[in-house]
């Protein structure tokens, strides 16, 4: 079975449609800002056969899977290992390797992209590996690290976080209403014996959920704490908010950026930002607004879309999705 067959990419045609207009301009680049297994790349260079990609991961088992996917496009890619905080040195890298070739990068005299996708969150092939200790339903050591060579695990963080901290990320990532309950749970469970596996973990929880909630409760008592510990673990909101305003800065005019993100509090932040780079500079009470205070941006669809409801019953992982995209309309001052 082919990686196409096993993985589909969420809301691949809308996000095709919305890069269009900026991936079909001759010399194009456009980042894949979340590599993961390659399937949005592999479309994007397809469908525009002009493009150049510069595909970020910080996994670098999502990287050996899309490099061979990619590989029949030849030097038209560039894979970084990086946290995408660091896209504007990743595009600068892939500037270097492509001067002469890209006419819109060294054009400019300055790294800039074209098209930008960020699909967020953790890949299939994440949460499937059973190894990785993403997934509450299967037992592994409590690791949750997307970059498996650097920082903390989430068994660390079980370990060392003192019972407030615990309870305000359970709180703040997880939405969890028994945080409290949980973190205290977790520290009297750690006096006892070092909590390294998943397994362990859900059975502290699950000790901890009174009956009554284990019986009224949509969802595993567990599901909201890894969710929490997965974005603690990899900071999954602070790579967001230093990169996305590193990704508006490298669009040239015309350039676009995609964002697919899979919780609320990603999605705030995008919708934050959006709003922020798309807002008037110009003071409140000025009668005539002036070319310099006028957005830099504009939004390129209204509010957050969804996946249809046939996507979703086709590919549950499209269930969460609220996708934002936005495009430069003017240089930066
Ligand atoms: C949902 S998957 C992307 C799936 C991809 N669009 C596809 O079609 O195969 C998200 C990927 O982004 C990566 N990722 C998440 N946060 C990252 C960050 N801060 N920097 C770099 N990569 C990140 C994860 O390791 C994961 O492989």
């Amino acid at each position: 079975m082919s990686l196409r067959d096993i993985h589909t990419p969420v809301l691949l045609e809308r996000c095709l449609e919305l890069l269009a207009p900026a991936l079909e301009r001759p010399g194009a680049v456009v980042v894949d800002a979340t590599e993961g297994m390659g399937g949005h790349s592999e479309a994007l260079l397809e469908r525009f056969p002009g493009a150049r990609l510069i595909g970020l991961d910080r996994d670098t088992d999502a990287l050996r899977i899309a490099g061979e996917r990619l590989s029949r496009f030849g030097d038209r890619v560039t894979l970084v290992h990086t946290i995408y905080d660091g896209i504007k040195d990743a595009v600068g890298a892939a500037g270097a390797v492509y001067d002469g070739i890209k006419d819109a990068v060294s054009a400019a005299g300055a790294p800039s992209a074209d098209g930008i996708l960020f699909d967020l969150g953790v890949s299939s092939l994440q949460l499937d590996e059973a190894g990785r200790g993403f997934a509450y339903a299967q037992d592994a050591p409590l690791d949750m690290r997307m970059d498996q060579g650097a920082g903390m695990t989430a068994a660390d963080v079980v370990a060392s976080y003192a019972e407030g901290d615990l309870r305000r990320i359970f709180e703040r990532y997880g939405d969890e209403r028994l945080a409290g309950r949980y973190a205290r749970a977790i520290v009297q469970a750690r006096a006892a014996a070092p909590i390294e596996r998943s397994a362990q973990l859900v059975d502290v929880l699950v000790a901890a959920t009174p009956a009554a909630v284990l019986r009224d409760r949509s969802g595993h008592p567990a599901k909201r704490v890894f969710q929490a510990l997965r974005i603690e673990v990899n900071d999954e909101l602070g790579a967001l908010e230093r990169a996305l305003p590193d990704a508006l800065d490298l669009l040239p005019v015309g350039g676009r950026l995609v964002v697919m993100s899979y919780q609320s509090l990603e999605d705030r932040l995008v919708k934050r930002l959006f709003a922020a780079a798309t807002a008037s500079t110009a003071p409140p009470g000025l009668p005539v607004e002036l070319p310099e205070h006028q957005p830099r941006f504009r939004l390129l669809v209204k509010g957050a879309e969804l996946a249809s409801e046939s996507e979703r019953a086709r590919n549950p992982r499209a269930t969460p999705v609220r996708l934002r995209a936005i495009e430069r309309v003017k240089e930066a001052a």
